[in-house]
């Protein structure tokens, strides 16, 4: 497209920083319950099954208020398609902070209540809270975003969740609000940034390619575009709208089932899935679910220290991935992620086998975890959640968010439900199985994910399009596993 150098305005800074008040929610979530999770656990059940008499079953209870958080979730980011698209992006981010108020006010509330059910309960619906914005905010991030800026727009949906785990991590200690006191303060503080995301909402704009492709509004959808890039001449971004809408005129609200059905949307669905199977199968959540526990047998001195540690490495490269996203596009950051994220994840199985023999070992194995983190961060944390949208155009997207999101989501319950058997039966060789599964993922986006560094959404689709058009030459190629989907294969087209 021709647009000019973009300038970030006040407009867009505003938008994309009220969308990701929703991440950084998400993030904090995440972070608040299962951080320390060993030294916090007694602390916040005791009080309830003390209270019960149901000592027996403090562990499971634990879990429970763990797993229930990702069900929340699996079952709200399937919504997510059908919300955007009846309510529009703002006034679904608008609404879902209810889910927020009462998932805060639940969990906060059910010390003076004596209620652990509200506690469990407070998880699922905070857990549905942050399904919808796993789904909206990079969806409305990645739709209001200039084309040359969008991977780094995108990544800043995660660099806010990471803030909200770190966020956690440390209002957590024992001397801030992780104490017996505290607690409830800690779980209901959620709902802070929730009124301040209400507060700025009002002043942002409705995403300009939902009003124009999918509500015909023109008039809203130039004045949306107007404020968000400062520009009075936006006549070259609505052709280029205008072109993506008379392309998905022709094919029409596409549904879940579509997805998988028609060749067009195929091979999009299946690698959007396998880049959020990627970045959950790669064992990160193992890290931040059980750090604690993993580096106790790391025989870390200060595991608490060491999990905030994490969390610092883990927002450090974050920032690092930002400035690289737009140089080094999205295919070669998230190989060199996985890549290097598998390599540490061998390192981190020779340390913890050799350990007792040669304690030194236990250095070596905080560096591992600490450079698994990193590389995570480099591509498989912040990628996948951006990519989705900019694989799909206007038409698919919504049902296609909420397919990823759903299968991130599941992914997620897995790991957190399964790593803790598995490590018991693995004992320290258990991260060899994230070695090989991301060695698979490497191996699969090398061969399958297409480069959509600034390329317009419609460019993207229109790749897809001509593959799937071409029919059996193009399964040809497409399965020629010597041939690796560089930008040049798929995109080299553009006129
Ligand atoms: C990504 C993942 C999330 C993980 C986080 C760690 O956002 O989706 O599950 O906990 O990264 O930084």
């Amino acid at each position: 497209s021709s647009q000019q150098e973009p300038t970030v305005t006040g407009t867009l800074a505003l938008s994309v920083f009220t969308a990701v008040l929703g991440s950084l929610e998400f993030g904090y979530n995440i972070g608040v319950i299962n951080a320390p999770q060993k030294v916090r656990q007694p602390i916040l059940m005791q009080r309830f099954t003390v209270l019960r008499g149901t000592t027996g079953t403090l562990t499971s209870l634990w879990s429970l208020s763990v797993a229930i958080f990702s069900i929340g979730g699996m079952l709200s980011s399937f919504c997510v398609g059908f919300i955007s698209e009846w309510l529009g992006r703002r006034k679904a981010m608008l609404i879902n902070n209810l889910l927020a108020f009462i998932g805060g006010g639940l969990m906060g509330m059910s010390k003076i209540s004596r209620s652990f059910e509200m506690l469990i309960l407070g998880r699922f619906v905070i857990g549905a809270y942050c399904g919808l914005a796993s789904g909206l905010t990079p969806m409305y991030v990645g739709e209001i975003a200039p084309t040359s800026l969008r991977g780094a727009l995108g990544t800043l949906h995660q660099l806010a969740i990471v803030t909200g785990i770190l966020l956690a991590q440390v209002l957590g200690l024992e001397s801030l609000l992780g104490s017996e006191e505290l607690w409830p303060v800690l779980l209901g503080v959620t709902v802070l940034p929730t009124v301040l995301q209400m507060a700025l909402l009002p002043f942002c704009p409705e995403s300009p390619r939902f009003l124009y492709i999918i509500r015909c509004q023109e008039h809203h959808a130039k004045s949306g575009l107007r404020r968000l890039t400062g520009r009075q001449e936006v006549g070259d971004m609505l052709a280029e709208m205008k072109e993506e809408k008379r392309r998905m005129d022709m094919e029409r609200k596409v549904s879940i089932a579509e997805l998988f059905r028609s060749p067009l949307y195929r091979q999009p669905i299946i690698i959007a899935i396998l880049l959020q199977l990627s970045q959950q199968l790669s064992g990160i959540n193992a890290i931040f679910y059980y750090s604690t526990s993993i580096f106790i047998k790391a025989g870390v001195q200060s595991p608490v220290y060491a999990t905030i540690g994490a969390g610092v490495v883990n927002c450090a490269f974050t920032v690092v991935s930002l400035f690289l996203v737009e140089r080094m596009g999205r295919r070669t950051l998230h190989m060199l992620g996985l890549g290097g994220m598998s390599i540490c994840a061998i390192v981190m199985t020779v340390a913890l086998a050799t350990l007792e023999s040669v304690p030194s070992m236990s250095y070596l194995s905080m560096l591992a975890i600490f450079g698994f983190v990193a590389f995570f961060e480099v591509g498989p944390g912040p990628i996948p959640w951006f990519f989705v949208a900019e694989l799909f155009s206007q038409g698919p997207r919504p049902a296609a968010m909420a397919v990823a999101g759903f299968s991130n989501w599941t992914a997620n319950f897995i790991i957190g439900m399964g790593f803790q058997y598995v490590a018991d039966l693995c004992g320290p060789y258990v991260f060899l199985i994230f070695a090989a599964l991301l060695l698979f993922f490497l191996i699969f986006t090398f061969f399958r994910v297409p480069e959509t560094r600034g390329k317009t959404f419609d460019q993207i689709a229109a790749n897809f399009h001509q593959h799937s058009a071409g029919g059996m030459m193009d399964m040809d190629m497409d399965l020629d596993l010597g041939k690796p989907s560089t930008e040049l294969d798929y995109l080299g087209e553009e006129s």
